[in-house]
């Protein structure tokens, strides 16, 4: 894992958003993974000037999100569907039949898991996919346990991570409890990640990030297997 310390969240939105900038250039047609949280934000306020600036284009883009709370309402404002239209999608030039994001409003979430995984491998996988982390080592909605799921399927928040979404609802009665997330395996599959992490509060997850151990009480440690991963971090996060 290659490790890019920077000052600010400025600084590591501006690298990462640089990264996603230099794909599009090399690939108009990737396939992009995204996520949602309050880390990837800054990356993708960098992204839309980008694309009004004219130095990146959308138009044959394809995206594919981690993860959606279950069940939710698609026009509920926490929605990660409305998270991604309010953050990006309504902002650049992508066409927004290109833009997959679980549906948390299905009745069968086992079908909608089978069908999200389809689409996935149709679209021939994830070329650039963005991660942040959860305090307690999360990533999507993949939460620590004894064993973790491969692919798209419907799981449990944690308590830990019902509070830390908690924010963004009225209350932490409001959180959905569960979601539909990939897997490990869908996320490991992409050609390239990279994952953000700022902020105190990250610096636990971080840290197992940097020894030599991998374990699924801490799901992103298991990105120490992939080949072509780089994470950015500010100082707090990394601890200095
Ligand atoms: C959520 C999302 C994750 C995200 C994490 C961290 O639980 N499912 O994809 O990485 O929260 O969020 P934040 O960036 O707001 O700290």
């Amino acid at each position: 894992m290659k490790v890019i310390i920077c000052e600010n969240y400025e600084e590591m939105s501006a690298k990462a958003a640089d990264i996603f900038a230099a794909q599009l250039t090399l690939k108009p047609d990737s396939i992009l993974g995204l996520a949602t949280g309050s880390t990837p934000v800054g990356m993708y306020k960098n992204l839309i000037k980008m694309n009004e600036a004219g130095k990146i284009d959308f138009s044959a883009v394809k995206t594919f999100n981690l993860d959606e709370y279950y069940p939710i309402k698609r026009d509920n404002s926490q929605s990660y569907f409305t998270f991604m239209n309010e953050n990006l999608f309504s902002h650049i030039n992508i066409d927004m039949a290109n833009t997959h994001v679980p549906n948390g409003e299905t009745d069968d979430a086992e079908a909608e898991c089978k069908e999200y995984e389809k689409k996935l491998a149709a679209a021939g996988g994830v070329d650039l996919q963005v991660l942040g982390i959860g305090q307690n080592g999360h990533i999507a909605f993949n939460e620590p346990d004894d064993a973790l799921f491969s692919y798209t399927h419907v799981t449990d928040l944690t308590e830990s991570t019902i509070n830390a979404n908690a924010r963004f609802f009225d209350s932490a009665d409001d959180v959905p409890t569960q979601a539909i997330t990939m897997g490990m395996a869908s996320i490991m599959s992409a050609k390239k990640i990279v994952l953000l992490a700022n902020g105190a509060n990250k610096k636990d997850a971080v840290k197992e990030l940097l020894n030599d151990k991998i374990t699924t009480s801490v799901p992103a440690t298991l990105l120490k297997l992939h080949p072509d991963v780089v994470l950015i971090c500010d100082k707090d996060a990394y601890g200095i």
